[in-house]
C-alpha cells in the first residue's frame, strides 16, 4: 500500500484483498467484551474534521482506540481555524506535535492531496468537498462482499445525487478495480457534468430511468441528497425527486427480498430512501457502520504498523 490513502484509485485488487483479510480479523474484535489489540501502542493519530460527521470520525476513533493508538479529536468548528487560521498552518501546526496519522476531512476537494505534502504523517482521506471518500467505498465493498460473495461480474446500482457524491466517486473506482458491473442513475441535473468522459474511462453506465435499471440490480446503493451544497434548485420538488429516483415501497417490491440496499448515511427518510426500505432484511446500512469499524481498524494497521510507518 502507498504511504498515504487520499483516493480509492489508489488501491490494486492486492491491496483490497490484503486490507479485507485483515478487516475480517478485526471484525471479530468487535464482538470480543475486551476489544483492544495492542496493535498501534505509541502510535498517535489526529482525527481533523472541517465539516460534520458522526460515522466516520466516531468509527475512526474507536477504530485507533481498539488499536491502542491516542486518538485526538480536532474539529474546525472550535479549533483556531475559526480565528483565520490557515489550513496549511493548522495542519503544519498539528504534524509538528509529531503525529503518526491526520484522518480528515474538509469541504475543499483535493484538500487531503494537499496536506499530504505539506506534512510527513500518513493523510487519510475521510472525504474532501465532493471529490472522494476512499474509506467509505471500502467499507462498503467490504460489507457487499460478505453478502455475495465476490463482486466480480455483479451489477451494482448506484442512485441520487451524483454531482455532490464523493461517496460516488470513490465507489465506482473501487468496484472498477474489483471487476463488478456498475451503473449510476440519477436526474439530469445531478448527473455530474464530463461523466460520459469519466465513465468510459473508469468503465461504467449512466442511467436517467431507474424503473429501468433496478430489475437488473444485484446490490443497490441509495445516496443522499446533499441540500448543504446545492446552491439552486436542482429538481422541482422533493415528492417529483422520489417518484423519479426514490427507493420508494413499490420498488422496493420490484426488488424482490433477496437484493442488499446499502446506503453511506445520513439517510434522508422519505426522499431518496423509504423507511420500508431502510428498515427491510435486506437492508445492510447498519452493517456497513458495524464495518466502518472493522475497514478503518484496517486501514490504521496497514498504513502505520510495521517499521517506521505503513507496512
Ligand atoms: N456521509 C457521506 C459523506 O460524508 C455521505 C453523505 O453525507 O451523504 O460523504
Ligand atoms: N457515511 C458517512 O461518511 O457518514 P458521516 O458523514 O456521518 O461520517
Amino acid at each position: 500500500m502507498k504511504k498515504h490513502l487520499l483516493s480509492a484509485a489508489d488501491l490494486t485488487v492486492d491491496d483490497v484483498a490484503t486490507l479485507f483479510t485483515t478487516a475480517a480479523e478485526m471484525h471479530d474484535v468487535q464482538h470480543r467484551e475486551v476489544k483492544k489489540l495492542p496493535a498501534l501502542r505509541g502510535r498517535t493519530v489526529i482525527n481533523l474534521f472541517f465539516e460534520d460527521s458522526t460515522r466516520t470520525r466516531s468509527s475512526f476513533e474507536i477504530a485507533g482506540k481498539w488499536l491502542s493508538a491516542d486518538t485526538i479529536n480536532i474539529a474546525g468548528k472550535g479549533s483556531s481555524a475559526s480565528k483565520g487560521e490557515s489550513l496549511r498552518d493548522t495542519v503544519m501546526t498539528i504534524a509538528s506535535m509529531g503525529v503518526d496519522a491526520v484522518v480528515m476531512r474538509h469541504g475543499a476537494s483535493g484538500a487531503a492531496l494537499q496536506v499530504s505534502q505539506w506534512i510527513d504523517a500518513a493523510v487519510i482521506n475521510a472525504g474532501d468537498g465532493t471529490h472522494e471518500h476512499p474509506t467509505q467505498a471500502l467499507l462498503d465493498a467490504y460489507t457487499l462482499t460478505r453478502r455475495l460473495g465476490t463482486l466480480e461480474g455483479r451489477h451494482v446500482v448506484l442512485v441520487g445525487d451524483l454531482t455532490h457524491s464523493r461517496v460516488f466517486r470513490s465507489n465506482v473506482l473501487l468496484l472498477a478495480t474489483l471487476g463488478a458491473r456498475v451503473t449510476v442513475v440519477a436526474p439530469p441535473t445531478l448527473m455530474p457534468a464530463g461523466v460520459e468522459t469519466w465513465s468510459k474511462d473508469v468503465g461504467f453506465a449512466t442511467s436517467y430511468d431507474l424503473d429501468e435499471v433496478l430489475p437488473t440490480a444485484d446490490a443497490v446503493m441509495m445516496l443522499r441528497v446533499q441540500r448543504e451544497r446545492m446552491s439552486g434548485g436542482y429538481f422541482p420538488t422533493s415528492r417529483e425527486y422520489t417518484v423519479g429516483y426514490g427507493l420508494t415501497r413499490d420498488r422496493l417490491a420490484v426488488l424482490g427480498p433477496d437484493v442488499p440496499i446499502c446506503h453511506p448515511g445520513p439517510m434522508n427518510r422519505g426522499l431518496e430512501i423509504a423507511a420500508d426500505a431502510a428498515d427491510a432484511a435486506q437492508s445492510l446500512v447498519l452493517d456497513q457502520v458495524s464495518a466502518g469499524v472493522a475497514v478503518r481498524m484496517s486501514v490504521l494497521y496497514h498504513l502505520l504498523a510495521g517499521e517506521g510507518g505503513h507496512a
